[in-house]
């Protein structure tokens, strides 16, 4: 049986072409390709590539300088924050967090935009595996030439998996019969129509956002739209421990925001969303939300919403959160 797509150049004694991820004693991270007949240089002297080549990963090489510096194989999350990058990467417990969370499964369909750099695409590639299908979508060409480079870098050429489209997703997405949509952009409000036409019934779309006000915004219009499920928000915080004797506690700094992560799941056509069982605080809509507005069905929001755009007037208690 062949190997998954990269998995020969994850595992085994180092091979030309292989990234090596080196940490010198102050535990500082330098990533490079090997490559015969190469020298790795430093501040404090050299060494050959060829010392490396066939050697087991964890092997600790010397510098003519004699410093020591230890050698394996980037993790995904080391590959992705050292990788040259166009937009912003979504971070190491944001991808894993989308990878559980959006129930990414081997085989699966999965539509993304935009692809930025191309970490998302990296960690959703391993998880659909060389029989899914991940469609990716990236508004500028800039960046999906970076994101390319990186996730051939990673897998060590073209994912079989991967169809990588340079575009908006709302004007070119094609793909049907999908299993997941993965939002990353600034304006995910914007993608509904097609996302919703896209994904199968059960299909779940999740959106990563940086701001409250995108979440707003986003949440607001999952419901209006009437063909997902009541969305859910949440975002994680990773703290770091400092381990030395008997001062063990957590680190002083931390990656104090990243994003929110939403998702909900898609209807079957012509199924009303089940009405909203809890009453939204006092306020929370604001004062013209005061005339019942709350109580009415993501369907009735819907309509309204849907009626108002007709009319070119305001639903009543569909807030515009632009
Ligand atoms: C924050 S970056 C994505 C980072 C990416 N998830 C990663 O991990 O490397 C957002 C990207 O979305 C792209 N974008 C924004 N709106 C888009 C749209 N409607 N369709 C396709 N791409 C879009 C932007 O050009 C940008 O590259």
């Amino acid at each position: 049986m062949s190997e998954p797509t990269g998995a020969t150049r994850r595992r085994g004694p180092f091979q030309v072409g292989d990234q090596v991820q080196l940490t010198d004693p102050k535990g500082r991270h330098y990533t490079f390709t090997l490559q015969a007949g190469n020298q790795f240089h430093t501040h404090k002297g050299a060494f050959p590539h060829d010392e490396l080549i066939g050697a087991p990963e964890g092997t600790v090489v010397r510098t003519t300088g004699n410093v020591p510096y230890l050698a394996l194989r980037p993790l995904l999350p080391d590959y992705v924050l050292s990788m040259p990058r166009g937009a912003a990467v979504i971070y190491p417990k944001d991808a894993g967090q989308i990878l559980a969370m959006a129930d990414i499964f081997a085989g699966a369909r999965v539509v993304e935009a935009g692809v930025g750099s191309g970490a998302l695409s990296t960690y959703l590639l391993r998880a659909v595996g060389d029989t899914g299908l991940l469609a990716s979508y990236e508004r500028r060409q800039d960046f999906a030439d970076i994101a390319k480079g990186n996730v051939e870098r990673y897998f060590g050429g073209p994912h079989p998996a991967w169809k990588l489209t340079v575009g908006d997703l709302q004007d070119n997405l094609v793909e049907a019969d999908v299993d997941r949509v993965i939002l990353d952009m600034l304006a995910p409000w914007e993608c509904l129509d097609v996302a919703s036409k896209a994904l199968v019934p059960g299909g779940l779309i999740c959106c990563y956002v940086a701001t409250t006000t995108q979440m707003s915004k986003t949440v607001e219009a999952l419901r209006d739209h009437g063909t997902f499920t009541e969305p859910q928000a949440w975002e994680t915080m990773v703290r770091t421990w400092h381990l030395e004797g008997l001062a063990v506690r957590p680190d002083h700094r931390m990656i104090g925001h990243t994003g929110f992560l939403l998702t909900s799941r898609r209807l079957a056509d012509g199924v009303e969303p089940p009405l909203r069982r809890r009453r939204p605080a006092k306020g929370a809509y604001g004062e013209e939300y005061d005339n019942g507005a709350p109580e009415q069905s993501l369907q009735e929001r819907a309509a309204a919403r849907a009626a108002a755009k007709a009319t070119g007037t305001d639903a009543p208690g569909a807030p515009d959160l632009g």
